[in-house]
């Protein structure tokens, strides 16, 4: 399966940039300190799909996840709704700084892609 290689050198705390992968929009998300704090305060028994936000990333401020709604397959748009992750507008599924779902129908959590870091600035895909 092909890898693709990012270069992440000039994203900006707070910025996300997509890249395409396998025909899929990948998010990569530099976190700011209070998105981290959001993303790892959350108590478990809140989520509807229980996952540590340590447990969905490699390093605390760079969060990378599919950008598809688990609903039903919408892109959603970074930097909204009301855990100022992600809000998905097909039926308003909101999503937290860590990609978990946490409001409206989407069942589960943004998918995380397999993926290594090559260097600092450099990310392998897949
Ligand atoms: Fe995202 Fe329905 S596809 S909420």
């Amino acid at each position: 399966l092909a890898s693709l290689e990012v270069d992440i050198g000039n994203l900006q705390p707070g910025n996300c940039m997509i890249v395409k992968w396998r025909g899929k929009p990948v998010f990569i998300r530099s976190r700011t300190e209070d998105e981290i704090a959001a993303a790892t305060s959350v108590p478990m028994g809140e989520l509807r799909d229980p996952q540590a936000d340590e447990d969905r990333v490699q390093k605390a401020e760079t969060l990378v996840c599919i950008g598809v709604c688990t609903h039903l397959g919408c892109v959603p748009i970074n930097g909204a709704g009301d855990y100022n992750g992600w809000f998905c507008p097909c039926h308003g599924s909101h999503y937290d700084t860590s990609g978990r779902i946490r409001k409206g129908p989407a069942p589960l959590n943004l998918e995380i892609p397999p993926y290594s870091f090559v260097d600092d600035t450099k990310l392998l895909v897949g």
